[in-house]
């Protein structure tokens, strides 16, 4: 089976740049001087392996990976009170040390974390924003976009996985183009390969027999430019 990424057109290209060119993380961030921010707790740094969910849902790729490799930290954050709550209190009853869960909103949690301090980032289906006027909510046109590969340490990944083909090419342009995405290189993109089904969303794509795709970069070890 096979999942072709189609590239954005002219008109789509010339929004994605001036947006980029517009909106920088430092003024974003002005919104939240004053607002509450969840904290990460500090064990999850004490792990030199860590990975971050972003939008992560019920959390049911983080239960899974956090069994798998007890060694490694794994952080979920999700702000919606359904899905975000409903993770927290699964992930507390699992009693794991390794697993952690932020019932909160990303954008201002990972805009605080330090550059190069995780080995890999995982979106799963994000919300596709369909309507043009809401397009620059997609995490290609996004002021973290740059920030999530600064957060990742040379060689970490970035994976975003999802059943719309605009929303994957899109973003595959913006990896590929954004002038602040410097050092990343294509490892993968294509059908999802999980026949499992990692995420509460993907399990219910692949029992509607709905394609899905995935695109995943990483981040090059050498940095010298
Ligand atoms: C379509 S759902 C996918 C959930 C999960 N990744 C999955 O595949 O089952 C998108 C999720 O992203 C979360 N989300 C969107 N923007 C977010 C943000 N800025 N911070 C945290 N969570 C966010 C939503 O609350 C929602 O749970």
């Amino acid at each position: 089976m096979e999942f072709p990424l189609p590239t954005p057109d002219e008109k789509q290209i010339a929004f994605m740049e001036k947006t980029w060119a517009r909106h920088h993380l430092e003024g974003y961030m002005k919104r939240w001087e004053n607002a509450f921010v969840a904290e990460v707790p500090e064990a999850f740094w004490e792990y030199s392996w860590r990975a971050c969910d972003l939008g992560c849902g019920f959390g049911k790729y983080l239960l899974r990976e956090s069994e798998q490799h007890p060694e490694k930290g794994w952080l979920g954050i999700d702000k919606g009170n359904l899905r975000g709550g409903g993770m927290t209190q699964r992930f507390n009853t699992t009693g794991r040390s390794n697993l952690f869960g932020v019932h909160g909103n990303a954008i201002p949690i990972m805009a605080r974390f330090p550059d190069a301090s995780l080995d890999q980032i995982t979106i799963f289906y994000p919300n596709p924003w369909w309507p043009p006027k809401h397009r620059k909510k997609r995490w290609s046109y996004h002021p973290l976009l740059p920030k999530l590969t600064r957060l990742l340490k040379p060689g970490g990944t970035l994976l975003l996985a999802s059943n719309e083909a605009f929303y994957l090419g899109e973003w595959q342009y913006a990896l590929q183009h954004h002038p602040e995405m410097v050092g990343m290189k294509k490892i993968y993109t294509g059908p999802i390969r999980d026949p499992e089904g990692r995420s509460h969303f993907e399990t219910k794509f692949i029992e509607q027999n709905v394609p899905c795709g995935e695109v995943i970069f990483q981040k090059e070890t050498d940095q010298t430019p």
